[in-house]
């Protein structure tokens, strides 16, 4: 059943309705528009514009019609309705004729639709804070397993200097606790009720939009008709959200993917995460992260996507808001579903650990402390820099690393350098020096490990 057929002299062409009905994905909002008219009917009640018996009546249709679509979801797909909005009313009229008639009185779709999306949205974001919170602790885990295991560390994708995993795991940590933030002030931020706006001018009925909004667990009722139905910000804020935080997964990704490969060696997934080739037997290939990285894409392309839409549309509702739906349920599902499958992953990939620990030695990764070493003999830094450039290059045409250069050779370049100098070539050296807050130092790492542990458990 239409809900405007009146001033029509014809039918909707088949064409046409199928172009312009919604009912085929935003039914997932049907629990919301039967919450949103929960409330409405009561206040209606109390404005005095629904009898108690009337109340009572659509009250008791809605709790049957939320029952029915907890046990199916996909309930509405069966019926030919325009909206999910439509749907509701159609299914309260099959139920108790007249009164469900009563329901629309001083609302409009524009300001339903606004509050259920708000509502689906209030909702996701719990859940991809707690899905958030799933990858942290997992992340944690790994950090925790291999808290001292060396690492190559990279700038520029060359050795750099050297790392341990768990630093790597907690700089991810870092990420994804402020993709959580991003999400509470989303949350913050679309938490006013838009309901009882009317199509853009406000409501006629007589009704206390404050009791209104709390009733339905908003903080706050919007304060002006025009932008309670014409704003999709709440909405564009999670997809910033999600965009940013499948930026993070996707980086992430990357790196794993890149650990994992044969030109690093440095981690290993397990079976149960990997896929094989149907042409080259040998191989194991990371299906899982490259999906983290390419659906990143996707989600992206949903922000930009709505942001596309509302830019420049005039006030107040206008239908192409209508698109504002698919591709943000499709962005914020893919979202959960990547934070769940990274929360899944990460106890399947170890760290090879005499093999990592071989790598992080390698490429001159502390020729930092060689320069360090010489300003400790009181040579300035930027000479410093320059003079272990000479001995690197001197190494490299020899195919030696730094502790295999004598100290004659070494001496060939600078005097200055004495048999102490071997201690500071160390490995373990150069790592445990970075103890200052933040640094890669096992130290360091413990008490980042034990920051983001307590976060987490305050969370
Ligand atoms: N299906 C519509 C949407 O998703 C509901 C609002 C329709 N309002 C209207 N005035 N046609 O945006």
């Amino acid at each position: 059943m239409s809900l405007w057929g009146g001033r029509f002299s014809t039918p909707s062409a088949a064409e046409f309705k199928e172009f312009n009905d919604s009912l085929s994905f935003d039914y997932v909002l049907a629990p919301f528009d039967i919450q949103a008219s929960q409330a409405w009917a009561a206040a209606l009640h109390q404005a005095q514009l629904l009898t108690a018996e009337e109340n009572q009546q659509l009250q008791q249709a809605l709790s049957e019609l939320a029952r029915a679509v907890a046990a199916d979801p996909k309930l509405p797909l069966r019926a030919d309705d325009e909206d999910i909005h439509s749907w509701v009313e159609s299914q309260l009229i099959d139920k108790i004729g007249a009164t469900a008639k009563k329901l629309h009185t001083g609302r409009s779709r524009n300001d339903l639709v606004a509050t259920d999306l708000r509502l689906f949205c209030k909702q996701l974001a719990q859940q991809l804070i707690t899905a958030n919170l799933a990858a942290i602790n997992a992340l944690l885990g790994f950090a925790e397993s291999y808290r001292d295991a060396l690492l190559p560390g990279y700038t520029h994708l060359q050795r750099a200097q050297p790392i341990v995993a768990g630093h790597w795991a907690l700089a991810y940590v870092q990420m994804l606790q402020r993709d959580v933030s991003r999400l509470r002030d989303a949350v913050k931020r679309m938490d006013v009720c838009p309901l009882g706006s009317g199509a853009l001018a406000g409501t006629t009925a007589p009704l206390d939009r404050e009791s209104l909004a709390h009733d339905l667990g908003f903080r706050l009722a919007s304060e002006n008709s025009l932008d309670a139905v014409s704003d999709r910000d709440f909405a564009l804020d999670l997809l910033n959200a999600a965009s940013n935080g499948m930026l993070h997964l996707s980086r992430l990704a990357e790196d794993v993917i890149f650990y994992c490969s044969g030109e690093s060696g440095c981690f290993a997934m397990s079976d149960r995460i990997s896929s094989g080739s149907s042409l080259m037997p040998q191989k194991k290939n990371p299906d899982l992260f490259e999906l983290l990285r390419g659906k990143t894409g996707r989600v992206m392309g949903h922000q930009h996507a709505l942001q596309v839409t509302l830019k420049g549309l005039p006030m107040a509702y206008n239908k192409d808001m209508q698109e504002d739906k698919s591709g943000l349920f499709d962005a914020l599902l893919t979202y959960q579903q990547c934070l769940q499958m990274l929360a899944f992953a990460m106890p399947e990939i170890s760290v090879n650990q005499q093999h990592a620990a071989t790598q992080a030695a390698l490429g001159y990764s502390n020729a930092t402390e060689l320069a360090d070493y010489l300003v400790s003999k009181s040579l300035p830094f930027r000479d410093a820099h320059h003079i272990t450039g000479e001995i690197v290059l001197m190494a490299q045409q020899q195919g030696l690393s730094l502790d295999q250069l004598s100290l004659a050779q070494f001496k060939s370049v600078s005097d200055l350098i004495e048999e102490d100098v071997y201690p500071f070539l160390e490995i373990n050296y150069g790592l445990n020096k970075r103890s200052a807050l933040g640094g890669t130092a096992p130290k360091a790492v413990q008490l980042g490990l034990k920051h983001a542990q307590d976060w987490l458990h305050a969370a």
